[in-house]
């Protein structure tokens, strides 16, 4: 194998990024075409001053070839944009004109923190999203109307050789896995992007850098000193890593990354300066099929409970991801509590019909007894220990050899599929049902699961534990 160096990778990788002159033209002059269709309906329908806007990646110039999607806003100079108001005077004209006025165009109803309608032209979607026309950023009533800002201020900051950078790097974190800020990912969004390279300057510099990070990590687009510092770790405390918004100070940009995403993000930079390749932008993605799978966990000795669910209709992802994640959190919970050790803990769907979890717990059943442990110090706590011991435990408490006080409780739970199945309301939510929960991959309820490839390739990455960006053989 040639061993690239840094630069002609990465100098490959811009080429294949940049999107052609054609598909530019093709989603502006979308944007023209639907400024005009919106400016004249809603004129009709909004009794206030409001301008139609473009916003996102296409707006800033950092869209990346075949994945070039409008963010379209319309700046409304109304503060009390209630969610009926919205529905009534916006989605609803919005969506009557644009489904009747043009065959092709499909419209749908999505809501985030408030109603928007998508739009499917062709194989561009485009995002129509009303805010509040706010004159400065003090004034905004909701997180949508710091958009026009982040707009301006990346605008302004960015120069054209960095917005390819800026492509490299959504890229790269979309090829770990840790690209967008929604809660399927817990990553890092495109204004995050495209904030890291105005301060670090280019790919390169960002992935020397990442390598170096320390939880919690503040990075600021300015000077701090020792208290501004401790200020902003007492306001986002919790968070493995703090970006100050340069347009908002009140708001850390990189508020939704979690720690895994930074872990991962550090680890794939590291491995790529040490081994650059293109696999980190366009990843491989191992996928075995389910018997193999089952061989492997049987093979490994694993301990492995996959639980499915079925979605119900119309059901957002952000929804969806929501609770399988909610869920997640209280059968690690319940799991700890009674002794489990969970290895792993990993969420799956389709973001339509249906989810799954995948759980990994060390070792097989716990022991029928439950070693407890006394007081080390010598205190009235021993007595107190052997007098509670004294009553329901199978044999006498005892004194080690080191003068701890010891004793063998019964234990509640020994296997952890008993501990999830007696708790099965823990295990569901509003808009996910539970379908299976087995250990058995052989399962006939994963039947209609197992031809779909992307829930094989999760399963596989789950079992496997394969990073994306490794071509080494399991
Ligand atoms: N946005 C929003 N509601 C939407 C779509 C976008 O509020 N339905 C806002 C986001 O908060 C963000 C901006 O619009 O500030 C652009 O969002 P997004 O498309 O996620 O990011 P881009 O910078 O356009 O990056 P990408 O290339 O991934 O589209
Ligand atoms: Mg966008």
């Amino acid at each position: 194998v040639t061993q690239y160096d840094i630069q002609t990778i990465l100098d490959e990788v811009k080429e294949m990024l940049k999107p052609t002159y054609h598909e530019l033209r093709k989603v502006l002059n979308l944007y023209d075409e639907l400024k005009c269709i919106l400016e004249d309906t809603l004129s009709k329908s909004i009794p206030y001053d409001f301008k139609v806007e473009l916003e996102g990646s296409v707006a800033k110039g950092t869209a990346i070839r075949g994945e070039m999607d409008l963010d379209i806003f319309v700046l409304i100079r109304y503060e009390n944009l209630s969610k009926e108001w919205i529905i009534e005077k916006f989605v609803k004209p919005v969506s009557e004109t644009l489904s009747y006025l043009r065959e092709g165009y499909r419209v749908e109803l999505r809501y985030a923190s408030h109603p928007y309608v998508k739009v499917y032209a062709g194989n561009v979607e485009a995002d129509i999203v009303p805010a509040y026309w706010a004159k400065s950023i003090d004034d905004i009533r909701t997180p949508v109307d710091r958009t026009p800002f982040h707009t301006e201020f990346v605008k302004k900051h960015l120069t054209n050789e960095q917005c390819d950078e800026v492509r490299l790097l959504k890229k790269f974190f979309k090829g770990v896995g840790v690209y967008g800020a929604e809660i399927r990912v817990e990553g890092f969004s495109g204004y995050l992007t495209e904030l890291l390279i105005i301060k670090y300057g280019s790919f390169e510099k960002f992935l020397k850098s990442v390598i170096t990070w320390k939880e919690p990590q503040i990075i600021s687009l300015r000077e701090l000193n020792s208290y501004e510092s401790s200020v902003l770790l007492k306001t986002f405390k919790g968070s493995p890593l703090i970006l100050p918004d340069p347009v908002d100070n009140r708001r850390n940009a990189a508020a939704a990354v979690s720690r895994r995403s930074v872990a991962l993000a550090m680890l794939a930079a590291h491995e790529f300066l040490k081994k650059p390749s293109l696999n980190f932008f366009f990843p491989l993605r191992r996928t075995l099929d389910i018997r193999e799978l089952q061989l492997k966990l049987k093979s490994t000795e694993r301990n492995t409970i996959l639980i499915l669910y079925k979605v119900a209709e119309e059901t957002s992802p952000d929804i969806i991801w929501g609770e399988l994640k909610s869920i997640g959190k209280r059968i690690a919970n319940i799991l700890r509590v009674n002794d489990f050790d969970v290895l792993d803990l990993r969420f799956w769907s389709d973001d339509r019909h249906y989810a799954a979890i995948y759980v990994e717990i060390h070792g097989e059943k716990l022991s029928a007894f439950k070693p407890v442990k006394g007081p080390t110090r010598i205190g009235v706590g021993l007595l107190n220990f052997f007098e509670k011991h004294c009553v329901k435990d199978p044999i006498t408490p005892w004194v080690d050899w080191e003068g701890v006080p010891r004793a063998l409780s019964y234990r509640k739970v020994r296997d952890p599929m008993d501990l999830l199945k007696d708790n099965k309301d823990l295990l569901n939510a509003n808009h996910i049902k539970l379908s299976c929960i087995t250990t058995n991959l052989l399962e006939k309820e994963i039947y209609d699961l197992r031809l779909n490839r992307d829930f094989l390739t999760w399963l596989s990455e789950s079992v496997i534990k394969s990073l994306p960006w490794r071509e080494e053989p399991m």
